[in-house]
């Protein structure tokens, strides 16, 4: 038998036909998935929302004592992945317009806008201020300090709303409590927060009481997550079933000892994290709980990004089984 071959000019051609199909084939796909896919800019830069993941898992990056590295480190978190972030108006511990100068530097260099990154910020009351360096005047009723605080926030974050604003910490009286809530209150109905929150209230009487005498419920809880306060179980629970997001501080420092386990390294390792990030994964699992991370590295703000997006992407990472294991490691009373 002859096997007639074609002519090489003819093979050559055939070749060409063949690669310019696979390219547009190529090409067309990659188009397609860059329109359906919101997450991905122009520049190829992954430019996902804040809205788009708020109902999803995610981490918020916190801003604390970071000083004049604040606004490198905001950029450099925004750039890496992160869309949530957590202030304050207490100079002593944050510099909130270096959170400002950070996350607006991140946006314009990857094209994000406002609504594309979620702000929070707090009112913090005098007794946790440097009486040096107070960011509204003192002399002030405490009313008259959270207005002013929320105008220092929005000027520091070169915004005109906030996502969140949070009351740094119980006042001593439930009174005082109430009445910077009005002022919280106040700002929701002009637009200016779209969200109210309490932070440092351990006491889960006070958290109910406010519960219910706010005409705009708190949407946040901001808290330890330690055993000294048995990890805020009641109220943890209360957060769960009343739609609160609880978002957790002290997550790793407070139970590095339970992180360092070989027992715990192993479970890491078999998810591919790291004790770090397992236990982030784990509380993310909860559904209603959103761990604060403070890193002030790369590769850890690289780790902390991956988690999430593997969680964003509905993995289905923790069994309940799995929950209630790493819960009793910690030493939860109850997950
Ligand atoms: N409401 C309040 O009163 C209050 C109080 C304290 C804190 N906060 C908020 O919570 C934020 C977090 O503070 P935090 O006290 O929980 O601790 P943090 O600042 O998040 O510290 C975490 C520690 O763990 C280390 N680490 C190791 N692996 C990590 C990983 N994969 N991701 C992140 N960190 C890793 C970090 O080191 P590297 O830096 O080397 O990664 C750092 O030393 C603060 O910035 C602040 O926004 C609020």
């Amino acid at each position: 038998m002859v096997t007639v071959k074609p002519p090489s000019a003819y093979r050559h051609k055939l070749v060409t036909h063949y690669l310019i199909l696979a390219f547009a084939f190529f090409f067309l796909c990659g188009t397609v998935f860059i329109v359906n896919n919101p997450s991905s800019s122009a520049a190829g830069v992954r430019a996902y929302s804040a809205k788009e993941v708020s109902s999803k898992a995610h981490l918020i990056y916190g801003t604390a004592w970071k000083k004049g590295e604040t606004a490198r480190l905001v950029s450099e978190a925004v750039k890496t992945g992160f869309r949530f972030i957590d202030t304050a108006c207490q100079p002593k511990h944050y510099d909130e317009a270096g959170v400002g100068k950070g996350w607006t530097a991140a946006a314009q260099e990857l094209g994000l806008s406002r609504d594309d990154i979620w702000l929070q910020t707090k009112f913090t009351p005098l007794s946790g201020q440097d009486p040096f360096n107070v960011p509204y005047n003192k002399k002030l009723p405490i009313d008259q300090q959270a207005r002013e605080s929320l105008e220092v926030s929005l000027k520091n974050l070169k915004v005109d709303y906030l996502d969140s604003w949070v009351l740094h910490s119980p006042p001593e009286s439930f009174e005082d409590l109430m009445t910077v809530w009005k002022v919280m209150e106040e700002a929701v109905d002009t637009q200016r927060v779209l969200h109210i929150g309490i932070s440092n209230c351990y006491d889960i009487d006070t958290f109910r009481l406010l519960y219910q005498q706010a005409r705009h419920k708190p949407s946040v809880l901001q808290n330890r997550f330690r055993a000294e306060t048995e990890f805020d179980t009641p109220l943890r629970h209360f957060c769960r079933d009343h739609g609160i997001k609880y978002q957790s501080f002290w997550t790793l420092t407070a139970n590095i000892k339970a992180l360092a386990t070989p027992e715990v390294e192993v479970l890491a390792k078999a998810k591919g994290l790291t004790p770090q990030t397992y236990m982030y994964a784990f509380l993310m699992s909860l559904g209603y709980v959103n761990p604060l991370s403070g890193t002030t590295s790369q590769a850890h703000m690289m780790e902390d990004v991956a988690v999430m997006e593997r969680m964003q992407g509905r993995e289905p990472m923790f069994t309940e089984k799995e929950q209630r294991h790493m819960a009793k490691i910690l030493g939860m009373p109850k997950l």
